[in-house]
């Protein structure tokens, strides 16, 4: 019987290259995709035989496509779970885009990356992964998606975030229970802060320890999503500042 495969992208940090490292520890092996190629190519070199690595723009449709056939033939016609968390959090102001709406008097369409790369390029590499995971020899396997507190409360610094986070909410709990039927199990994840590039110390340090998911259990959920097939569709939520992340009535 031949290792399991996992794509994970946003490998090269935080918390993908924390779920890489934990599923190569178990025998996986992992095909780690990241737009950093420089720092993705130094960490698989040090990770050795178990991992591939490809500088991957999740936001290209081509580049996805081409990273999900090479991790099937690597895999010999198998594919077993997909990690769906390469991310970024633009802190722009939706609302504060001037330069990208009105350059020397002409409107210009707003730049929507964070919507492309947080949230388009999941919605293609879900069913990318349908496409093959259709094609095991047991046909199936398991989604996890990286979304965030601010998928179920508004982050108020970060609207297109927000946005994006919460349309990954909406693609687990929709997708969830239709693709179980062809044995393909999406959930989702929601943290908090977690101590990453994406979160670091000093921004850690204006919240309460509380509220901030220390990556050992960010991992700990991650392996009951892959292990336990009776869960899909599901929203994990992992620890809340209600002061940063709140929805705020209309009215006042
Ligand atoms: P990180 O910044 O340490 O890692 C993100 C990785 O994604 C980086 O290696 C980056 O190069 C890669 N990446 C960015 N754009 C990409 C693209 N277009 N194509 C491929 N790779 C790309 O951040 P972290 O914290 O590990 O973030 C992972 C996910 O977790 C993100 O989706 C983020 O929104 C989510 N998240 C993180 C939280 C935190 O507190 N750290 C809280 C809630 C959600």
């Amino acid at each position: 019987m031949s290792h399991p495969i996992a794509i994970i992208t946003g490998a090269a940090s935080g918390i993908g290259l924390a779920v890489t490292k934990s599923l190569i520890a178990k025998g996986w092996r992992v095909v780690m995709a990241d737009v950093d190629g420089k720092r993705g190519k130094e960490i698989a070199a040090e990770l050795g035989q178990k991992v591939l690595f490809y500088t991957t723009d999740v936001s290209s449709y081509e580049q996805q496509a081409k990273l999900f056939k090479a991790a099937f033939d690597w895999g010999e016609n198998r594919l077993d779970f997909f990690a769906a968390n390469a991310g970024i959090a633009d802190t722009e102001f939706l609302y504060d885009a001037k330069e990208h709406f009105d350059v020397n008097g002409v409107l210009q369409p707003l730049d929507l990356r964070t919507i492309n790369v947080d949230l388009i390029a999941v919605i293609q590499g879900i069913w990318l992964f349908k496409h093959y995971a259709r094609r095991n020899k047991i046909p199936g396997g398991k989604v996890v998606i990286t979304s965030s507190a601010a998928g179920l409360y508004a982050m108020e610094t970060n609207p297109l975030y927000t946005t994006a986070k919460h349309g990954l909410v909406g693609l687990a709990r929709g997708l969830g229970p239709i693709f179980a039927k062809e044995n393909i199990h999406v959930n989702a994840i929601c943290p908090a802060f977690v101590p990453t590039a994406l979160c670091p110390e000093e921004m850690l340090d204006r919240f309460p320890k509380e509220h901030i998911t220390p990556m050992s259990t960010v991992i700990k959920v991650y392996d009951k999503l892959i292990s336990d097939s009776s869960i899909y569709g599901q929203t994990v939520e992992l620890s809340l500042d209600q002061l940063y992340f709140r929805t705020k009535p209309d009215y006042p």
